[in-house]
């Protein structure tokens, strides 16, 4: 078999690690692409105690910066890309959001507008290259606009609408790409929220690297959430419109 190289965007993401811990036990070697390089050398550090043999590079990128985004992946490209795995997000406080519209602006850049670009700028790279495979991480939350989250719900509904756009053109190519879209799990990211029925993180990178290497076009993780998001999405509004969610 050979050796993976892997470029990861938001590699400071803890599902991203946990990925990237199950990688590095095949010694992938790694770009881990972040927005402070501080947090992503420590992923890198632990990456290159856990296999020796990867490769590990990192790099600090703007990423709402469209030039920076395209120099990345044509920079990345520079050597085989087997794998782009597009982590970044930021789950807002949707009550800031609605009184401030700079914060609402921010949620769907970052969780939009975002990792569109990325996934735009390596799906290039990609197609030049003739293979690989494209990995974003949507959410539960872009399933159907929700009084709870619908900021953070519209930008990762962006995410779908644009993955599968991307799905359309390479279909019957060997360019795969794989939306996986976690339900509520226990990072950072969620730090704030009772931890009842969060899934563990390990078990979700898990799932993330079952599907990214199957190449699956849509991945629930844990899987539980296709059902729920199935009835959610096809509750009439009349019923819908009466629940707390
Ligand atoms: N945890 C959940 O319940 C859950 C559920 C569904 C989907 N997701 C999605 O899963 C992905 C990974 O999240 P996680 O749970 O692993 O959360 P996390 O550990 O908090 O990681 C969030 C990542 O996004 C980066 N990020 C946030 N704001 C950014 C900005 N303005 N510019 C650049 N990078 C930024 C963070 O960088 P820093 O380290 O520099 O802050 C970090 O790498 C995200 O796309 C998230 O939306 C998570």
């Amino acid at each position: 078999m050979s050796k993976k190289r892997i470029v990861i965007i938001g590699a400071s993401s803890a599902i991203a690690e946990h990925c990237a811990r199950l990688w590095a036990r095949e010694a992938a070697d790694f770009l881990l692409a972040g927005r402070d390089l501080a947090r992503v050398q420590r992923v890198a550090d632990d990456l290159r105690v856990r296999s020796p043999q990867s490769d590990v590079q990192t790099v600090q990128i703007d990423f709402l910066d469209v030039d920076a985004i395209a120099a990345l992946a044509q920079q990345a490209a520079q050597s085989v890309i087997d794998i782009v795995l597009i982590a970044h997000g930021d789950l807002p406080v949707q009550q800031s959001c609605e009184q401030d519209i700079h914060l609402a602006e921010a949620a769907l850049q970052i969780n939009g507008l975002s990792p569109a670009l990325f996934a735009e700028a390596f799906a290039k790279q990609l197609a030049q290259q003739g293979h690989g495979t494209l990995a974003l991480i949507g959410s539960v939350a872009g399933d159907r606009g929700r009084k709870a989250n619908y900021v953070y719900g519209a930008g990762k509904g962006m995410v779908e609408r644009y993955t599968q756009g991307l799905q359309h053109r390479f279909a019957y190519t060997d360019i795969k790409i794989v939306l996986v879209k976690p339900g509520p799990t226990a990072t950072p990211m969620t730090a704030h929220l009772p931890s009842g029925g969060l899934a563990a993180v390990d078990e979700v990178a898990r799932a993330t690297v079952k599907a990214i290497e199957a190449g699956k076009p849509v991945a629930y993780v844990p899987k539980k959430w296709q059902l729920i998001m199935l009835i959610v999405q096809h509750l009439p509004r009349w019923i819908f419109h009466k629940l707390n969610i």
